[in-house]
């Protein structure tokens, strides 16, 4: 099934989903496909509901022009999984709580992101605790990974 909803899922919803939720949004609108896709991200913890991404995170962007600083960081929740097609995590951990956050058995379906992308199981590292390169290397492996779920999605 061709999703036309998306969901981004990391840990805190500051650093590498927001990021996703941008690029994916930011490559669909130079595509053409923007108006095909609903796009949002959340994360798994509660611990930054209601704060804009990390500081670090904006200004990463910024330097590949997608100005993420406006979004809002909002908690995974039940309803995701009925709302949402797909949802599509950084890591493993991630994908052991989103499970474990599907308690009304909803329908989405949930993978890897690069998996989803067609880059294999690769884990987008967590850059929170690091210095600015892993913001970069967070960014280059989104970067391609959502070219490939945009590649798969207009595939006949
Ligand atoms: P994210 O990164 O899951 O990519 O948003 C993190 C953000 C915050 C924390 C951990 C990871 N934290 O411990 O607050």
């Amino acid at each position: 099934m061709t999703p036309s909803s998306i969901l981004f899922i990391c840990l805190g919803n500051i650093c590498r989903s927001p990021l996703a939720e941008g690029v994916l949004r930011h490559e669909a609108e130079k595509r053409g496909m923007a108006n095909q896709l609903t796009i949002d991200s959340a994360g798994t913890s509660n611990w930054h509901i209601g704060s804009a991404p990390d500081e670090r995170t904006i200004e990463n962007a910024a330097m590949h022009d997608v100005d993420i600083s406006n979004q809002v960081c909002r908690q995974l929740v039940a309803a995701d999984f009925f709302d949402f097609d797909l949802i599509l995590a950084m890591d493993n951990a991630n994908i052991s709580n989103i499970r474990a956050a599907n308690h009304e058995n909803g329908s989405a379906q949930i993978s890897l992101f690069t998996a989803w992308a067609g880059m294999g199981d690769q884990e987008i590292p967590d850059p929170y605790y690091g210095g600015q390169q892993g913001f970069e290397i967070a960014y280059k492996m989104i970067e391609q990974a959502a070219a490939g779920t945009l590649d798969r999605i207009a595939a006949p």
